[in-house]
């Protein structure tokens, strides 16, 4: 929005908090699961890109409901793409998770090259919707870039985080230490201007792939933390 992007928000705030939409933003309160709704809510706004963040994301729950999990991160984000691919839609931004890598084999760094053997329904739900993303490409012809985020965490220059369940190892005091840690895939020039600017690594991943949309052949799967 900084960039006089017009955006629209679309959350059942089951987790998020109406107060945290930035107010020169459109929101429409709806849950994914309903398609009608997110089919006409996208067909309405014909956007240029779709950013996909709402599911649920707690990897004990998920050991102990994984029906819920399954259901919301697969199936309803399947409504999503249904919406974004008829209304032409080409940008899809996906947020997946390090939880897709389940315990790797090597040390870290995890590069992208990693196997994925997700280890609980979460993980594994996330890999599933990589994989539909996958067949949407060949398909479709829908762009798609999947951030792997790993436990990130971060602050609005107005709003902190609150969280029903807390989930971070790392809390609001400690972010721009994690920021210098984590932003291994931007050059260090960019890398520093962009901590500066955006204030985490997550926003700095989505600020940098937006404009540019910088994926290769149309595909993109992407560390960050
Ligand atoms: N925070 C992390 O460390 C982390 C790590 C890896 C991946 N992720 C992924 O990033 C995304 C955002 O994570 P977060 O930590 O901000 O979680 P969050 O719970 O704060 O945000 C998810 C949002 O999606 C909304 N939502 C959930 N299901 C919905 C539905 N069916 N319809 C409409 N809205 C729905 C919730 O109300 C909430 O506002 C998630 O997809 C999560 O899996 C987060």
């Amino acid at each position: 929005m900084n960039a006089d992007h017009q955006v629209t928000v679309f959350d059942n705030l089951s987790e998020g908090h109406r107060v945290a939409v930035d107010e020169r933003a459109q929101f429409i309160e709806g849950c994914l699961s309903d398609r009608e709704t997110i089919l006409n809510a996208v067909a309405a706004d014909q956007p240029e890109a779709v950013m996909h963040f709402a599911a649920f994301a707690q990897v004990g729950e998920s050991m102990t409901d994984p029906s819920k999990y399954f259901r919301n991160n697969v199936a309803n984000g399947i409504n999503l793409l249904d919406a974004a691919v008829e209304a032409g839609v080409r940008k899809f931004i996906f947020s997946s998770t390090a939880a897709t890598y389940g315990m790797p084999d090597t040390t870290v760094p995890i590069t992208e090259q990693e196997p994925q053997k997700p280890i609980n329904p979460y993980g594994e739900s996330k890999l599933m919707f990589e994989s539909i993303l996958k067949w949407y490409h060949e398909l479709h012809r829908l762009e798609f870039v999947a951030f792997r985020y790993f436990n990130a965490a971060g602050c609005s220059e107005k709003l902190g985080e609150q969280r029903r369940v807390e989930t971070q190892r790392v809390k609001r005091d400690r972010v721009r230490l994690h920021d210098r840690c984590r932003h291994r895939w931007l050059g260090r020039g960019r890398r520093e201007s962009l901590r500066r600017k955006s204030g985490s690594p997550v926003r700095a991943a989505h600020s940098v792939v937006s404009p540019s949309w910088s994926c290769t052949g149309g595909v993109r799967f992407q560390d960050v933390g």
